[in-house]
């Protein structure tokens, strides 16, 4: 999910772009080449495809009462039905597992396992993930649950959701229960999705449920998302020794629109908010307000011993990366003072969304976040693109996701071979879905959905990845 202008990302070191805004790379592009053992998998979210919205004894989150809201959502879209996957998910994994991939990764509906938020469990809701887990194992596929994917349960909003400092104890609870139930099976767990989309688009932007305004929201919603990460980390980890325990964040490489000094340092505070802000606090580097004072207002809202709390020594961190953008100084703009150069009118390839399909950025990306100390491991855990996909003739012909897939693992595998710790990668995503503020308008499936009658046509880009995973001559 991108960043609007008013809540945007770097290094001043910026390097110079191909024409083409691909990275230099000989090596040929194959499964082998990633190595055997180089995760691949494809993911997912709870909200964007279950629908069931209101079965067994599951209750509103955020994004369903936002959805009713006249205006929010595109087309008047909801997901009250999605892609059925709380019905079809058999089939739908069966689907997964054919494409060729061994990992899959969900997330747990909060309001669907814990219907207040806290306190009380769903056993139903607990049942139908004990049966996506078995599902996965019996088809030998590796679940990957992601505890937080946005749908916070609409009681918690009312008692103040993320702006409640109360939340880092209902989300420990939260994480327990699920530790409890699943961690038998499930070995590796993703903590949180795009903290950073939370705070901005949901509390601050207002595009995102729960749709709240205003820059006084955001500082208090960062600093108990980040202390949250650590705390759900730290909770799997006394009850799941053995678990592999990641975060996951959206990055976007960060160009300066041109070298003068005011570009550079508007590039460098969007790079604190887009890429440094969650990781920096868990690695106990604090929050990036060199490159953007402003942030220091957090302490405002920190108690003592809480820079020790926003501390966790993670796994893995999972980076989900789409585009690179180019930002200008704005005055126009306060706080931030910087405005986004939007890739329209830059003359560079874009998906559907208008988003820059740069892979160079995803190099660079990596590169940087290869550079903190404290990070183990890395993983791609979303990338993809959204395009205006039609079914024609039983056949679905995308050959601009099929190349943003190749350009894209291509940057991923020139970093890699540079020596950079990246164990694997999950392709965003298995089925057209409920995208957001956009509705059904976005389709970023290796899967073709026809949401009237829930048909499901594999993609000409889904058969390209699944030749590709199973090492075929393309
Ligand atoms: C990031 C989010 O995690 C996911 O839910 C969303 O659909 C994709 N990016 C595409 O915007």
């Amino acid at each position: 999910m991108r960043l609007t202008e008013t809540a945007l990302a770097t290094t001043i070191d910026h390097p110079t772009r191909n024409s083409d805004n691909k990275p230099d790379y000989d090596s040929p592009l194959n499964r082998e080449a990633f190595g055997e053992n180089f995760k691949w998998g494809v993911a997912t979210a709870a909200y964007q495809i279950e629908g069931a919205v209101n079965e067994d004894g599951r209750t509103d989150c955020v994004w369903d009462v936002f959805a009713r809201k006249k205006g929010k959502i595109r087309n008047g879209d909801h997901a009250r039905q999605a892609c059925d996957f709380y019905h079809r998910y058999e089939t739908d994994l069966e689907i997964a597992k054919e494409l060729g991939f061994e990992q899959f990764r969900f997330s747990i509906s909060w309001s669907r396992v814990m219907p207040d938020g806290h306190g009380l469990v769903n056993e139903a809701g607990i049942d139908f993930y004990n049966r996506v887990i078995d599902k996965c194992l019996a088809l030998g596929m590796e679940p990957w649950i992601t505890l937080y994917h946005w749908d916070l349960p609409q009681a918690l909003e009312k008692s103040g959701g993320w702006k409640n400092r109360r939340i880092v104890e209902w989300f420990a609870d939260y994480t327990a229960v699920c530790a409890r139930a699943f961690g038998d099976r499930v070995k590796h767990w993703i903590v949180l999705n795009e903290p950073m989309a939370v705070a901005g688009l949901g509390y601050t932007t207002g595009e995102h449920a729960p749709g709240h305004t205003g820059i006084h929201n955001f500082l208090p919603v960062v600093h108990h998302l980040a202390l949250s990460q650590a705390e759900g980390g730290r909770t799997l980890r006394r009850l799941l020794p053995d678990a592999r325990i990641g975060n996951a964040v959206s990055c976007s490489y960060v160009y300066p629109h041109s070298q003068s000094a005011a570009d550079v340092r508007a590039a460098r505070r969007a790079d604190a908010l887009m890429n440094r802000l969650f990781i920096e606090p868990a690695l106990g580097m604090g929050y990036p307000k060199d490159a953007f004072p402003f942030l220091s207002n957090i302490k405002r809202f920190m108690r003592e011993g809480d820079r020790e709390r926003l501390k966790f020594d993670f796994d893995f961190w999972g980076l989900q990366n789409y585009f690179s953008v180019v930002v200008q100084h704005s005055y126009l703009a306060p706080v931030m003072w910087l405005k986004e150069v939007p890739a329209t009118l830059r003359n560079v390839p874009t998906t559907g969304l208008g988003w820059e399909v740069n892979p160079a950025g995803m190099y660079e990306i990596l590169k940087q976040f290869s550079r903190y100390k404290g990070v183990r491991e890395l993983l791609i855990t979303e990338n993809g693109a959204a395009f205006k996909d039609k079914l024609k003739e039983g056949q679905v012909a995308d050959p601009g996701r099929q190349s943003y897939y190749q350009d894209y693992l291509a940057a991923v595998l020139k970093a890699k071979n540079e020596g950079i710790n990246i164990t694997g990668y999950f392709a965003w995503t298995l089925l057209d879905n409920f995208e957001w503020a956009h509705g059904y308008s976005a389709r970023f499936g290796l899967v073709y959905v026809d949401f009237q009658t829930q048909g499901r046509t594999v993609k000409e880009s889904g058969k390209w990845f699944a030749g590709f995973l199973k090492n075929a001559e393309l």
